[in-house]
């Protein structure tokens, strides 16, 4: 199925004839600056959500925030390295301070250095990884959580990768980054959930960023699950591993 952005400036009001409303929603994503983060912010800002973006390069994030105004939805352009706690904790202070409140938080920041194996691979670069493919999540949702009580709920979406759902050589350290990430988030869907807060994953294929060297599918063709679990509509789902090309049928099952 072949997803086709709705025009610029126009929030739409069905998606495939799901009723998607995010008006209102406030919505960090962390990694926002280009590639499928940016890709989902500007998702958002269509459906009418508010949006605070972070990443570490503010060039990138003030420039998608001026994308992302130019649909007349507010956005917040933060510089911030989601594996150090501080910058973390200053993040989501001043998003709280701006809006008052965090409805989605979207774990998407994420790195993955050159495929090496094992016997190869550098100690450093597998603690980089894991700082912030791993460590940075549950360092957010540490922050988020206690926002996300204090409003009554909200929903956090981790995005994972099919290389943290299978075995894929030469992938160990990003791999193991990712199958960590599922297993926090299904530890943390249990957790939480008594709180009215739903936590699910998403691997969102092949997509063409600076990730994966340009090659695969436009960032735009995977945001709808993200839309959907952001939503009211997708308020009754947590704990789910999903695909953004086959979550419907995921939910089905
Ligand atoms: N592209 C794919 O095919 C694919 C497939 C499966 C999963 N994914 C996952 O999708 C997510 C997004 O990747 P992408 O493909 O869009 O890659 P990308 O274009 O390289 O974007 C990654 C984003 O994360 C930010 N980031 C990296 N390290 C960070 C840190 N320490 N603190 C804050 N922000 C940080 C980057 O900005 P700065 O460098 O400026 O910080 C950038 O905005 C990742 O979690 C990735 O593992 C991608």
């Amino acid at each position: 199925m072949r997803y086709t952005a709705p025009p610029v400036g126009r929030a739409p009001r069905t998606l495939y004839g799901l009723s998607v409303k995010l008006d209102g929603k406030i919505a960090l994503i962390t990694g926002g600056g280009r590639g499928i983060g940016k890709a989902v912010a500007l998702a958002y800002a269509r459906a009418s959500a508010k949006l605070a973006i972070c990443a570490r390069t503010a060039g990138e994030i003030e420039a998608a925030a001026k994308e992302i105004r130019a649909l007349g939805a507010e956005c917040l352009a933060l510089p911030c390295d989601v594996a150090q706690e501080d910058q973390v904790k200053k993040l989501v202070d001043e998003v709280v301070k701006k809006f008052g409140r965090i409805d989605v938080l979207i774990n998407n920041a994420g790195v993955m250095t050159r495929p090496t194996p094992v016997t190869e691979y550098d100690a450093s670069k597998w603690d980089y990884t894991m700082a912030v493919n791993l460590r940075g999540p549950f360092l957010m949702a540490k922050a988020v959580l206690p926002v996300m009580f204090k409003n009554g709920g909200g929903s956090i979406v981790n995005v994972s990768s099919s290389i943290g759902r299978g075995a894929y050589a030469n992938f160990a350290a990003y791999g193991a980054s990712k199958w960590g990430l599922e297993g926090f988030t299904q530890i943390l869907a249990a957790e939480v959930g008594g709180r009215k807060v739903r936590v699910n994953s998403v691997e969102p294929g092949y997509v063409a960023t600076k990730l994966t060297g340009f090659h695969g599918s436009a960032p735009e063709s995977v945001t709808e699950v993200f839309v959907f679990l952001g939503s009211d509509e997708g308020s009754h789902v947590s704990g789910h591993m999903l695909s953004s090309s086959s979550w419907r049928s995921e939910l089905k099952k």
